[in-house]
């Protein structure tokens, strides 16, 4: 049962046994058959937006959730960099909504990540971004009233992974940027909000460690336990789409690897060393951060008509 999973997985006293979560990162799972495309392209492409080379990246599938696919992050560290540096410092600004719009703490010609700089109960109060068509809690309904544009790199970035994977037509229109700390948890749902079921959904992890748990189309069956790290992408598509899952509990790891130098130049991307990363690197020390990102509309629908 999802409720009980997720209860074994969030308590602290007694901690869980993480024996039974998968782990992509472990060498097995090459050898258990669940490598699905390894090689996605002969021919390597340039590194776009913070993506490696197609030729690296490794992509899994578990054979008991049809249309779940796991993607090992394929990011380079100056290209999870550049993503983290977006959830923070753009993606929470206007346009887009957050949890604390109403709390009235971020005086009107201010942003919330140069305000909570000084004020670490308003760095750690900010709990969701809404970009694009805006995720309304309450009704669950979306809306053109209430709608603003979709960040163009992520809906690049979101694209062309969406064609490597052969969802031509999908298009980003709607996220979610949740921000964890490390007692934060998601319960179980599934998202349905969304007048287009069938297209996929994307989601990316940058920074502290998350237990997430892929369950099936009901609350009673068992759910699925996998570890998501910093550069993940998991995408729920045809089955799992509607699919229950959460997250438990987000785990401090020890090695921070989007501090890591890459091999090559990043150029245009912060280094690890520069002072201008610090507060970044601060803030997730101590925190998850999980882009959700939707297609609303169905294909060839240009809006929403209620
Ligand atoms: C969501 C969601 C999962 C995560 O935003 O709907 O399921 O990994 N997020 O944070
Ligand atoms: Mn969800």
């Amino acid at each position: 049962m999802f409720k009980h999973s997720f209860k074994y997985y969030k308590s602290k006293n007694p901690p869980p046994n993480f024996e039974e979560v998968l782990d992509f990162q472990k060498p097995e799972f090459e050898l258990n058959g669940i490598v699905i495309y390894k090689d996605l392209a002969l021919k390597s492409s340039l590194c776009n937006y913070g993506l490696k080379n197609l030729k690296d990246w490794r992509v899994y599938q578990i054979p008991s959730k049809n249309g779940f696919i796991f993607i090992r992050n394929p990011f380079t560290h100056a290209g999870q960099r550049y993503w983290i540096k977006k959830c923070l410092k753009d993606y929470s600004r206007k346009p887009n909504k957050l949890n604390i719009d109403n709390f009235n703490v971020i005086p009107s010609d201010k942003n919330w990540w140069d305000t909570a700089q000084s004020d670490k109960t308003l760095l750690q109060s900010l709990r969701w971004a809404t970009l694009g068509y805006h995720h309304n809690w309450d009704t669950k309904i979306y809306s053109e009233d209430n709608r603003s544009d979709f960040p163009s790199d992520l809906k690049d970035m979101t694209e062309y992974i969406a064609r490597k994977l052969g969802f031509m037509d999908f298009i980003a229109e709607a996220a979610i940027v949740n921000y964890y700390q490390l007692n934060s948890t998601l319960s179980g749902h599934t998202d349905h909000s969304e007048q287009n079921l069938e297209a996929p959904l994307f989601s990316f992890s940058f920074g502290q460690t998350a237990v997430f748990l892929l369950g099936g189309k009901t609350i009673d069956e068992k759910p699925v336990a996998m570890f998501l790290r910093s550069g993940d992408i998991l995408i729920m598509s045809k089955q799992s789409r509607l699919c229950y899952h959460g997250v438990p509990r987000v785990i401090k790891i020890d090695h921070d690897i989007w501090n890591d130098e890459d091999e090559f130049n990043s150029n245009n991307y912060y280094e690890a060393n520069d002072a201008l990363w610090t507060p970044f690197n601060n803030y997730l020390s101590h925190s998850r951060i999980n882009m959700n990102v939707r297609q609303v509309l169905h294909t060839g629908q240009l809006k929403l008509c209620h």
